[in-house]
Parts: C-alpha cells; sequence; structure tokens
C-alpha cells in the first residue's frame, strides 16, 4: 500500500464534479480505496475522498469514532453516531430531517484550519461497497457530518463553501485556545 500526496484547496481536482466508479470490484478500484485508507491514517483523518488524493471518481472511505458520540443518549440512539471503516463507490444522500446542526470541521485538503458547518442532523446514504453490494444506512451525529462532508467533495464543494459565518474560520492553534466547550470543540 501506498500513501498518497493530498490535495490542497485551490487544486481544480478538488472544485470539479467526480466521475461515476464504473465497476466498484474493480482490482484497481480496491487499490485504490486501501491506498486511500492508508493515507487517512496516515494523516489523521476521519475520511477522505478519491478527488483529495488527484482521482476524480466518486469513491470515498471514511470512518465515524465511537468517543465521539455523545454518551449521554439512550443505548438505541446511539448507534448510528458510529460507522466502521467503510468504502462507498457512487454515494448518495436522502435528508431525513431538515433539522440542521452546528458542528466544527476540518479537511485534510484545508490543513491547519476549523471551520463551523450547519448541516443536516439525520440523513440516510447508499452506495456501492467494493463487492458491488448496496449499503444503505441511517446516520446522525457526527457519522451524519463526517459523510456529508467526504460527499460534498464528490461534488467539488469543501467545507467553507458550506459556511454562513466566515468568522467561524478560524485556525487550529487558535482553536485549542479559545474555543468554548458549547461550540463542540
Ligand atoms: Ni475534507
Amino acid at each position: 500500500m501506498t500513501i498518497l500526496k493530498i490535495a490542497r484547496m485551490g487544486h481544480p481536482v478538488l472544485a470539479r464534479r467526480a466521475d461515476p466508479v464504473a465497476d466498484p470490484t474493480a482490482p484497481e478500484i480496491r487499490r485504490l480505496a486501501e491506498d486511500m485508507i492508508e493515507t487517512m491514517i496516515d494523516a489523521n483523518g476521519a475520511g477522505l475522498a478519491a478527488p483529495q488524493v488527484h482521482v476524480p471518481l466518486r469513491l470515498v472511505v471514511f470512518q465515524a469514532p465511537g468517543e465521539r458520540a455523545d454518551p449521554g443518549l439512550a443505548e438505541d440512539e446511539r448507534f448510528d453516531h458510529t460507522a466502521p471503516l467503510t468504502i462507498l463507490a457512487n454515494p448518495e444522500i436522502e435528508v431525513l430531517s431538515e433539522v440542521r446542526e452546528a458542528g466544527w470541521e476540518g479537511c485534510l485538503s484545508v490543513p491547519g484550519l476549523r471551520g463551523l458547518v450547519a448541516r443536516p442532523a439525520h440523513i440516510r446514504y447508499t452506495g456501492l461497497t467494493l463487492d458491488g453490494a448496496r449499503l444503505t444506512r441511517v446516520a446522525r451525529g457526527f457519522h451524519a457530518r463526517v459523510v456529508q462532508h467526504e460527499f460534498d467533495h464528490l461534488d467539488g464543494m469543501l467545507y467553507p463553501q458550506r459556511m454562513e459565518d466566515l468568522t467561524r474560520l478560524i485556525f487550529e492553534s487558535e482553536a485549542r485556545h479559545h474555543l468554548r466547550r458549547e461550540d463542540g470543540a
């Protein structure tokens, strides 16, 4: 496996609409997904989309770790805040509730920054696994946020373009000192 170079904001590959994966079961797609996972883990990211490694295809890898879930939720509410390591080709999203939540996001293509982004809090998503099977999940919380962030990359969208208030675009190093707990830092 190989750690791939990550495209940064300003590279045209991040601004275009990515093309569908013709055959998710193809060996070169598996190889790309494995390299993306290694790259994501190496860079300590929660997700990575193929355009971020200069490949304009609709392929994402992500994980939503459990430790960021809200421990105050009931057991049956908790599961869909987290997601195991997942690879999806040609994914789609359906918004299940118009309720939006603000949360802080970062992006491996926008290094050093954090931004407060409001997104739908409850979604259903679907896509193809590398076996060619269809996977469908319902997601809330951090899981829903990670999925929407990664899928946006496939449409040439970076999180600052989703921000309503650019005064909430800040350096990570400042966030550590100045963000209040209620901001979700
Ligand atoms: Ni990103």
